[in-house]
C-alpha cells in the first residue's frame, strides 16, 4: 500500500447543519479525544457562520477545521460568497471544494472547482477536492472515465501532496446508507492514484491522501478505511454527533 506523506484524515462535513448550540458537539469530541492519540488527523468543516467561534473553541486541540466551499476570487462584488482568504483568517487550515452537492445545486463545473482549489492554495489552505460518479454513470460502466475527467479538470496546477487531498464520494452513497463494496472502493481509489501520477507526478501522487466519503458510519468505518489506497474518510451525517464521529475514529484509527 503506498505510504502517503501524511497520516490518514477523518474529516467531518457538517454541510448546512449547525448553529452555535452545535459547538457542544465539538466540545464533547475534544473531551472524548483528550489523552488519545488517534493514528489519523481529525478535522471538522462547519458552515461558514461557525468558523470563527469553532476556531476559538478548538484552539490548539488536535482537531483541525476547514471551510465547506470558497469563491475563487480573493475579494470583490460576489454577494453571498466567501473568499478562501476569509476562511483562512478564522483559523481554518483546509477547504472542501467541488462537493457533489455544490456541483448539483450550484452548477459547479470541473473548471470552477479547479479555480476554487487554486484559491484555497493561494490562501494557504489545503484543498479537499471532491469527485464521484452518479448512479447512472456507474450503471453505464462509466465510473472510471468520469473520475478521470473530474480529476483532470478539478485538480489545478501547483497541487501537491501537502496542499491537496482528494475525496472520492460516489453521489449515490451520500446520505443514502448505501456504500460501495470494498472491491469497488479499491478499484476507484487505485485508479485515482494512477491518474494523479499523470497530473501531479508520481511522487506527489503517492504521497497524496485519498479519502472515501458516502455513508461512513462507526459500523463500517474499519472495513472501508482498511481498503488499499483509502487514506481517511469524509463524513457527513455521522460527523454531526460527537459519539458517532468519535466512533468512526475509534473503529478505524484507535
Ligand atoms: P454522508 O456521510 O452523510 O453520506 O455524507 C457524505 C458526504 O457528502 C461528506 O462530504
Amino acid at each position: 500500500m503506498p505510504k502517503t506523506k501524511f497520516p490518514p484524515l477523518a474529516a467531518g462535513n457538517w454541510k448546512m447543519n449547525g448553529t452555535l448550540a452545535s459547538l457542544k458537539e465539538t466540545e464533547k469530541l475534544m473531551r472524548m479525544l483528550d489523552g488519545k492519540s488517534p493514528a489519523c488527523d481529525v478535522m471538522i468543516c462547519p458552515p461558514f457562520t461557525l468558523l470563527f467561534p469553532m476556531g476559538e473553541q478548538l484552539g490548539d486541540s488536535i482537531i483541525a477545521m476547514g471551510g465547506e466551499d470558497c469563491h475563487w476570487e480573493p475579494c470583490g462584488a460576489h454577494t453571498g460568497d466567501i473568499a478562501a482568504e476569509m476562511i483562512a483568517e478564522t483559523g481554518a487550515s483546509a477547504c472542501i471544494v467541488g462537493h457533489s452537492e455544490r456541483r448539483a445545486d450550484h452548477g459547479e463545473t470541473d473548471e470552477i472547482v479547479s479555480k476554487k482549489a487554486a484559491a484555497a492554495h493561494r490562501a494557504g489552505l489545503t484543498a479537499i477536492v471532491c469527485i464521484g460518479e452518479t448512479i447512472e454513470e456507474r450503471e453505464a460502466g462509466r465510473t472510471l472515465d468520469v473520475i478521470s475527467t473530474q480529476l483532470k479538470g478539478s485538480v489545478p496546477d501547483g497541487s501537491n501532496a501537502a496542499n491537496t487531498i482528494i475525496a472520492y464520494e460516489p453521489v449515490w452513497a451520500i446520505g443514502t446508507g448505501h456504500t460501495p463494496t470494498t472491491e469497488q472502493v479499491a478499484e476507484v481509489h487505485a485508479h485515482i492514484r494512477k491518474e494523479l501520477a499523470g497530473i501531479v507526478g508520481e511522487e506527489e501522487a503517492q504521497g497524496m491522501r485519498i479519502l472515501y466519503g458516502g455513508s461512513v458510519k462507526p459500523g463500517n468505518a474499519a472495513q472501508l478505511m482498511a481498503v488499499e489506497n483509502v487514506n481517511g474518510a469524509l463524513v457527513g451525517g455521522a460527523s454531526l454527533k460527537a459519539e458517532d464521529f468519535f466512533g468512526i475514529i475509534e473503529a478505524a484509527y484507535l
